[in-house]
Formats: C-alpha cells, structure tokens, sequence
C-alpha cells in the first residue's frame, strides 16, 4: 500500500501542495526585479493557514538560482548575532566569496569558532559580508518566521533599513500573526515597515482541494467537493482530514471522521487560538453557530454596543478568525471551529 502523502508536520513543504500562485509570483518577481518595489514583504495569517510553509516555498525556489544568499532566522535568539553566525556560514560555504584576510579580520571577535559577538561587532562583520556579497553579485534573503514585537525586533529593523540605504541587496521575508505584526507596523520607530506589503493569507482554492481530494481518493467530484467544503480553505484541515481520509476511507462513516478531524484540529492549532483570545471575543464567538450568524442577534445576547461589536469583529476578521457576511452577518473562518470550541 502506498503511503500516506498527507503531512501535519508545520512549515514543511507538504507533498500534496495547492499552489499560492499569485502570492509566490508576486514576492518571486518583485524581488528578481532590476529595481524591486519592496524588499520586504510580511506573510500574515492564522495558525495553521500556511505562513511558513509559503515561505519556504519561496526561498527554496529562490536558492535555486545561483545568486541568492538565503538565512533562516530564529526569533527565539537574538537576531543580529544569529544573522552574522549564519550569514557567515553560508559566505564561507561560496568559493573566493570571502578573501583570506576575512578571516582574521573578524577572529577577535569569536564568529566562526561558536563564540558570540558583540552587538556592534555582529553589525560590523554582517556589514563587511554583505560588502563581500555585493562584490559578487549575490542577493541576500533573510527569513523570520514568526516574529514578535520585540526589542531585539526593533533594533534588528532599524539596521536593516540602514542596509537598505547602503543599497546592499538585501531582502526580507516574515511571517507572523495578525496581532504582532500589526504591533509592528504600529511601531512609530519601524516606519519602514509600515510601507512594506504585507500578504494576508486567503484560504485555499477549493476547486484545487476538490481536484486533488478527487484524483487521490478515486472519488467523484461531489463527493471531493464534500470534503473540500469541509476544510473551507484551511490549509491545516486540507492536511488533516485528507490524512484521515487516507487512513479510514469510504468506509467509515463521515461522522466519525469528523469527530478524528475535530481532535486533531484542536491539538494542532485551535486550542492555542483559543488561549490567545480575550473573553469578550470568546463570548462573541461562542454567539455563532456553524451557520453565518445575524450580528444582531450577537449583541442583543451580549448587551453589546454596535460601535464596540465592531471594534471586536475587526480584529477577529484580521485575525482570520471571523468571516464577514453580507447583510450584517458574520461567520466562522475556521473549519469545525465551532464543534471545537464549543467543548472548551
Ligand atoms: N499551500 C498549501 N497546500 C497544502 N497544504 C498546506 C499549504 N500550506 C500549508 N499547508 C499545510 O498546513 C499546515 C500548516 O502549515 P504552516 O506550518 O505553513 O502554517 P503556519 O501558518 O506557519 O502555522 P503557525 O502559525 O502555527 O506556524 C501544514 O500541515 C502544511 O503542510
Ligand atoms: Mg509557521
């Protein structure tokens, strides 16, 4: 039998992949061009949606070419020593990238033998190799996945843009959720990024899911479709349920399919969604049912006024959490959210 090619392992380019074309295309050929229109983009969304795993997508195509330069960044760590650890690893990896004196020049300060800079010397030496890649027509893309709003954040921002204005070539991907990234554009002293374009993950095709679940599964398309009605989109239940469909098949009945669907969704992505909300958007949500629900309705149950309702509907449609409907309705985004939910 073969095996299953459906994976729920995060940030890994899954096998069966519905392509984010428009996306892909845009940051690949915004960043290819003679004179990019931004050299930085941020990748927005909710757990579970795809951030990392378009990321990836991106560099890999990217570090096809021989011209680019990519660094994988931690956030955990601090970013600017990070950077000149790995950016260091990967010049000494390209042959005559970096003359023989490099060496010594920046041995005093520890990079190379596992020591830690300082973080002016981490600036200097990230300075001296971006110079170096220059030289050789090297682009450099630097990746963050999951960013926080942090000190170390900031500081890391402000240096990039004097890079910027140094016109190294040198680009930036990160990915985060809605609340820290707003928190970082809001942030009068990273400017530059408020400028920068950032991509708001849409759910995926559900044409594409149908097509898929119909040619892996040998079922006809109304019977896909079901399915790929079910994960509305998301990338994560695209991943899960057609694990479980793999597995239980046409056998099992679809309820208890869904009832796996429903476990895994929670350990994977909703419980920690959960965690990060407040309680009034708790309540809000626990107003809507599995049908679009009359926002009305929901700040009657509430004793909610409309200019506060909205306040709170914004960021949980930002947040990919909340679908606005016509006519003053709203809906969930995520799949079996309210099954989920509904037993915390
Ligand atoms: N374009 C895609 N096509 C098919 N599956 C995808 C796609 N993008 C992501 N997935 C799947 O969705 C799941 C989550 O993807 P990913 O790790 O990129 O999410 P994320 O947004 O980075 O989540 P988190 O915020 O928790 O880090 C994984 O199982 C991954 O394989
Ligand atoms: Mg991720």
């Amino acid at each position: 039998m073969k095996s299953n090619p459906f994976s729920l392992t995060f940030g890994k380019h899954p096998e069966k992949y519905i392509s984010r074309y428009e996306n892909t295309d845009m940051i690949l050929s915004t960043f290819s061009s003679e004179n990019p229109l931004s050299h930085t983009y941020l990748i927005e969304g909710v757990r579970g949606s795809g951030k990392t795993v378009l990321m990836t997508t991106i560099s890999q195509q990217l570090s096809a070419g021989k011209e680019w330069i990519i660094v994988d960044l931690n956030s955990t760590r601090g970013l600017m020593d990070d950077l000149a650890h790995r950016l260091y690893d990967s010049c000494s990896n390209i042959p005559k990238l970096l003359d023989k004196g490099f060496n010594v020049s920046i041995a005093g300060v520890g990079i190379g033998i596992g020591g830690s800079a300082g973080f002016q010397d981490s600036i200097s030496i990230i300075t001296k190799l971006l110079s170096a890649a220059k030289k050789k027509n090297k682009k450099i893309l630097i990746t963050i996945d999951e960013v926080m709003h942090s000190k170390d954040m900031r500081e890391f921002a402000s240096q990039f843009q004097i890079w910027l204005r140094q016109d190294f070539d040198i680009f930036l991907i990160m990915t985060g959720l809605y609340k820290n990234m707003n928190a970082i554009q809001n942030d009068p002293a990273l400017t530059f990024l408020l400028r920068s374009p950032r991509i708001i993950l849409k759910p995926l095709s559900i044409r594409q899911i149908t097509s898929q679940y119909e040619e892996i599964f040998e079922i006809d398309e109304p019977s896909a479709m079901e399915l790929a009605e079910i994960t509305k989109g998301y990338a994560l239940a695209f991943q899960a349920l057609g694990t479980l469909y793999w597995e239980f098949g046409k056998e099992t009945p679809l309820d208890s399919i869904l009832k796996k669907l429903d476990d895994l969704l929670e350990d994977f992505a909703y419980k920690k969604i959960w965690e990060s909300l407040s309680d009034v958007e708790r309540d809000i949500i626990g107003c809507i049912n599995t049908d679009k629900t009359k926002v009305l309705t929901i700040r009657n149950q509430l004793s909610m006024a409309s200019g506060t309702f909205s306040k709170y509907r914004d960021n949980l449609v930002k947040s990919g959490i909340l679908m606005p409907e016509s006519h003053g309705y709203v809906s969930l985004a995520l799949p079996r959210f309210y099954e989920v939910t509904r037993l915390f």
